[in-house]
Parts: C-alpha cells; structure tokens; sequence
C-alpha cells in the first residue's frame, strides 16, 4: 500500500487550485438516476469515493462516459434497483441512491451502509422521512427495502440537521405528487448546490440553504448540464497548512464566502486571511495563538476541519478546547499526533484540552479516516525531519492529487509505494 513521505518545516508559498466538492459531487451525481436521459457534469474532482459512485451506477445500468474534470451519466435505461454491500460497504455516500431509486422506479433495495471510524453513522432520519413520503421500509438480513408506488409530498422533521438525509429526502420530494416541507434541514453549501441543480433539471425546491425546505414535486425531471461548487473542506485544509507551517499561500477557484467558520476562527489565531471573489491569501509568520472550536452544523465550525485544526492548535501558543459536537469517535488522529509529541488529553469522549508544544516531531504514523490523514500530512509538513503516512487511502477518498499541489507549495512530499 502506497504512504506518503514528508520533509518538514517548510514553509509553504506560493498558489494551489481547489477542486470540486466531494460532498457536493456524490448527491449530484447519484440525482442522475431521477432523469431519463443524460446528465453532464463539469469540475468532478478525480477522487475514489466519485469512481466508487460511478461504478454503483453502472451496476445499476446507468452508463457512463468519463474523462479530465468531466462525467456523464445516462440513467435512462438503469435496470436494477439493488445496491450491494459490496459496492456500499466501500462508501456510505451510496445511501444516496435509495431516495432517487424509489423517486423514480417505486422500489429500491440497499444495502445499510454500516458506520465507520468515527461514528456509527445511522440512517434513521433518511428512512422515517421516506416513509413520510409514503414508502414502506423494511430491514431485513442487512438491507433496506423501500417501495412506493409514487411519493407523496409531506411534512419532513429532522430531529437534527442531516447532510445527506437533508439531499436524499429532497431528491425524493422532487417527484412525489403535491408538496413537502422539510424543516431543521441542513444548510451546507452542497445542499444548495443539489436545490440548483434539480431545479435546473425542472424540479421546484425553495428555501435550500435554509432550515425550512420546500419541494413541489413535479412529474420527471430533464437533462442538464451541472458544474461542481469548489471543495471548501480542501480549501480550509490548504488554509490550515498555511498557517501551520508559517507561510505565504494564495488558495485559487474556492468560495470564500462557504468557508466563514474557519475564516472567523483562523484570524482569532493571529493568522493573516485576505479574501477575494474566488480566491483567499493566507499569511502567516507569527506564532499561531491557541483558539477554542466546537464544530456545528454549516455555518458553525465544520467537523470536517476540526482534524485539521487540532494539529495548528498542537503548536499554539496556550491551550485550546476542541469539542465535537457532531460525530461520537472523530478524535482518532489524536492519537498519532501524542506520537509525533503533541500534548492531547482527551475527555468524556468528544472534547479534547489541546495544551500547544514548540514542535512536533517527525514520525511513521498512520491515517485512520479522510479528514485525519489530511491532520498528519499537515502535522507532516511542520514537524521537521521524515514523517512518513501509512494507509493513505483513506486520503486518496476526499483529495484530489494533494501531494501534488502541496509540493506545487514547495513541501517536500512524495507518494512512495
Ligand atoms: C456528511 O455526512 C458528509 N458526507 C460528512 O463528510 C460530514 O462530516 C457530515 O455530513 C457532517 O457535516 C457527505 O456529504 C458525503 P450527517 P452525513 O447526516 O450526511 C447523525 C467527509 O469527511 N445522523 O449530517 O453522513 C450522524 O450520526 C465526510 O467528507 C443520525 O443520527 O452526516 C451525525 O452524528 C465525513 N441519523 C449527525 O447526524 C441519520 O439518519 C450528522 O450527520 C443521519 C445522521
């Protein structure tokens, strides 16, 4: 299995280009199985987790055509409604084709996409608001079945903000006859990416972006062509390098106003942060000062950056209160960052007191889930002397070429088989 390399304490300058969403390419993709016909898309990031999708959607029947940035999915002649625990199992993401898959054909069989490193990961709200709709489900022998012969709009609430029940149930609303309001949805960027695109594709959805929803579901939906909104979990993550290892980095093709969570905690640590229409200029030569972050649902601090955020608060100047609020064992990079001399201590499970060091140093750890490998390459890239990643698939999941672009910063990093 390839590892990752480093030569730290050095810093980054220079520019680096932000991808397309991850989080916002899954749903949209999976949304092609409501159209029959072709759906176009433009800015897909070269991920797993997106050959992953493509591949459930071919053994669906969908076929597609892939090349640089670009991928399009022709569902109109899908012939199986089954996805298999072969193919889910490998990304919980596909849970997404459950609400599409029944929007469209009234029946879907899935498989329960089992939790992961850092959680559980239930899928209670997707199911109770598909039977809102009028589905019934059944659970049997590790598979969801869904059936209904057409949705019904209805009144949908979440009992906390879910992403990806938020995107599944408003795909299912699309095509359910009348109209359904889905209130304490969740307001991510990628959620209002979905709303656009559906609507492009002939749905009605209003509110996306908000916590009150509402769909008017219409017969079928038509082709379009979708361009995927920058990755603003990739942007925060060059951020946070910037910072860490005391440079200069100008960040291209990102949104900042998707990133006002990170922007807001990144200054309170000394860190210069210049914003621009699609672009943002990180500087930093001053010691970091500790922070306190308690990761929300958008637009609080994002759990997706709190990995990240934890290696710049291991070299603060001062102590800094972690606490995260959305997932039940995301703490599990903690434990590579003590090997490299960090100083963590970790409390009733999801707060952490991070008491901030001189400077790390170099080690051979490894990466247990996306966001805490991108931890360690950060933790990497300050601690001088070779640290070395194992298990970066875990990172080949969420970020497209990252050692790439960080050599592109003047890191020394390489991928070694
Ligand atoms: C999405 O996951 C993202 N994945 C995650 O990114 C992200 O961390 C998460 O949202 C939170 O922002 C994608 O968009 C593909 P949730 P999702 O449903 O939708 C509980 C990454 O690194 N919950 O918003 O699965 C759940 O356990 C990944 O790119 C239920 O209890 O997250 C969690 O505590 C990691 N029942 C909380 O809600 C449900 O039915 C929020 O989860 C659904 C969720």
């Amino acid at each position: 299995m390839d590892k990752i390399k480093i030569i730290g304490g050095k810093e980054l300058c220079g520019e680096v280009n932000i991808s397309g969403a991850k989080n916002a390419a899954l749903p949209l993709i999976a949304s092609s199985i409501l159209v029959n016909g072709k759906i176009t898309f433009n800015n897909v990031p070269k991920l797993m987790d997106i050959k992953s999708i493509r591949l459930l959607l071919e053994d669906l029947g969908a076929t597609c055509k892939t090349s640089k940035g670009y991928l399009e999915v022709d569902a109109s002649f899908i012939n199986k409604i089954e996805a298999e625990y072969d193919l889910v199992r490998k990304m919980r993401a596909s849970i997404l084709v459950l609400c599409p898959l029944v929007a469209r054909f009234g029946h879907a069989k899935v498989s329960l996409p089992g939790g992961c490193a850092i959680g559980a990961r239930p899928v209670n709200m997707h199911l109770s608001g598909l039977e809102a709709l009028g589905a019934s489900i059944r659970i049997e022998h590790g598979y969801i079945e869904a059936t209904a012969k057409r949705l019904i709009g209805n009144d949908i609430y979440f009992d906390m903000p879910t992403v990806t029940g938020t995107e599944n149930l408003m795909m299912a609303a699309s095509l359910a006859k009348g109209t359904s309001v889905m209130r304490n949805a969740a307001r991510e960027p990628e959620i209002v990416a979905l709303a656009d695109a559906l609507n492009k594709m002939g749905a009605k959805i209003q509110g996306a972006g908000t916590t009150i929803i509402s769909i008017t579901g219409v017969k079928s939906l038509h082709p379009a062509d979708i361009k995927i909104i920058p990755d603003r979990i990739e942007t925060g993550t060059f951020m946070v390098a910037a910072a860490a290892t005391g440079g200069d980095v100008f960040i291209k093709d990102c949104v900042p106003d998707h990133l006002g969570g990170i922007i807001n905690k990144l200054k309170a640590t000394g860190t210069m942060v210049e914003t621009f229409k699609d672009s943002i200029r990180i500087i930093n030569h001053k010691p970091i000062k500790s922070v306190d972050i308690k990761t929300l649902p958008y637009p609080g601090f994002p759990t997706d950056m709190q990995a990240q955020f934890m290696t710049l608060m291991s070299i603060a100047d001062g102590n800094s209160v972690i606490h995260e609020s959305i997932f039940e064992n995301r703490f599990i990079h903690a434990n590579e960052l003590l090997r490299m001399g960090a100083d963590i201590s970790i409390s009733n499970g999801n707060v952490a007191m991070v008491r901030g060091v001189k400077k790390l140093q170099a080690a051979q750890v490894m990466a247990s889930d996306l966001r805490a490998s991108a931890s360690l390459v950060i933790a990497g890239l300050i601690a001088e002397g070779t640290t070395t990643i194992s298990r970066i698939y875990h990172m080949d999941r969420g970020y497209e070429a990252i050692e790439k672009k960080f050599s592109m910063l003047g890191a020394q990093i390489e991928r070694i088989p």
